[in-house]
């Protein structure tokens, strides 16, 4: 039985569903030296800013159960070293590969994200834009994800300069996803991820101490994906735009999990701390895990869950 994992988001067609998360794993050397490139669909690197940024005092991440806090705070190279030093870098490990470059960009206002993504159309072989409009662990981060009002402003600036696809990532530290999810898609957005982290703290008693020099971080891994889940779902629900679900993912029957619920493609975070050639396994699990359910193309099983009545 031939096994098909071919998916697309919108415009961007990807030969399996698996990219990384942004933050994860740097801008693909990172993981170059533990597995082949090939078993992603696309690396999403670190979130870049116009300028350079430090990130947040040490320490920036802890261990929790089932996960991590992470309050690292963007630090970053900005955007001039980034397209004179690490985008070659990237063009050169996706060379002849089936692996597509997706920049993650960020900003204090409007005018910084929309001045980074102008610069994106004039460089070649970036695939797509993903906006994270929802980091939960720089000041301020917050105030184009937590209203729907702010996310739309966002999303319409940067989609009038922009003329690559637009992934909007979005928090689930919000009253209604499906409120925010349906302003980016009226706003212009190609396609939605989620989620970013979900806004957590972990303390030290003895110490009197918060793990993270921050205080509070950003948690993610296995812990979230129940929480992921369901952003997945009530935004699928909400938009017609494809969505790419995130969170907690570390096996194909989590991929699985979150293709049912409506996801398009999916993306690889905490895991990639842990086992950087996950990507491989995962890709030759799915395959297994969709013989075994005797289903040929895996886009057939997007969005197939049967939710209970009323739920
Ligand atoms: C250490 C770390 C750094 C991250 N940095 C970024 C970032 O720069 N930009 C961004 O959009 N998301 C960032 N994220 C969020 C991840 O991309 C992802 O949305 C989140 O971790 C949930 O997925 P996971 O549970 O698979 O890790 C970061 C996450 C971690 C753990």
């Amino acid at each position: 039985m031939s096994i098909d994992l071919s998916v697309n988001v919108g415009s961007l067609a990807l030969h399996n569903p698996l990219m990384t998360a942004s933050g994860c794993s740097g801008y693909g050397k990172e993981l170059a030296a533990y597995d082949d490139l090939s078993w992603l669909s696309a690396i999403v690197g670190k979130s870049i800013s116009r300028e350079p940024r430090l990130g947040n005092p040490y320490p920036r991440t802890c261990e929790t159960p089932s996960g991590m806090i992470n309050a690292i705070g963007l630090p970053n190279e900005g955007w001039e070293s980034y397209t004179r030093n690490t985008l070659p870098l990237m063009r050169e490990l996706v060379r002849g590969k089936p692996t597509k470059i997706v920049l993650n960009i960020v900003g204090h206002d409007l005018d910084e994200y929309t001045w980074v993504a102008e610069r994106a159309n004039d460089e070649s072989d970036i695939a797509a834009v993903e906006l994270n409009l929802s980091c939960p662990n720089v000041a301020g981060g917050l105030q184009f994800s937590t209203t729907a009002d702010g996310c739309e402003k966002l999303v319409k600036a940067v989609r009038k300069v922009l003329k690559l696809p637009l992934i909007a990532k979005l928090s689930p530290n919000v009253t209604s996803v499906a409120d925010i999810a349906r302003a980016a898609e009226a706003a212009g957005a190609d396609s939605l991820s989620l989620i970013n982290t979900v806004l957590g703290m972990n303390v030290d008693w003895r110490k009197r101490k918060a793990l993270v020099a921050n205080g509070m971080g950003g948690l993610s891994g296995p812990a979230i994906k129940p929480i992921a889940l369901r952003c997945v779902y009530e935004a699928c629900k909400a938009v017609k735009i494809p969505v790419i679900g995130i969170g907690g993912i570390c096996t194909a029957d989590d991929v699985l999990d979150f293709m049912v619920c409506g996801a398009s493609a999916v993306q690889l975070g905490t895991v990639l701390f842990v086992e950087p050639d996950a990507p491989q396994r995962i890709a030759r699990d799915l395959k297994e895990r969709m013989r075994e359910a005797k289903v040929e193309k895996l886009s057939s099983l997007i969005g197939t869950l049967r939710a209970r009545e009323g739920a």
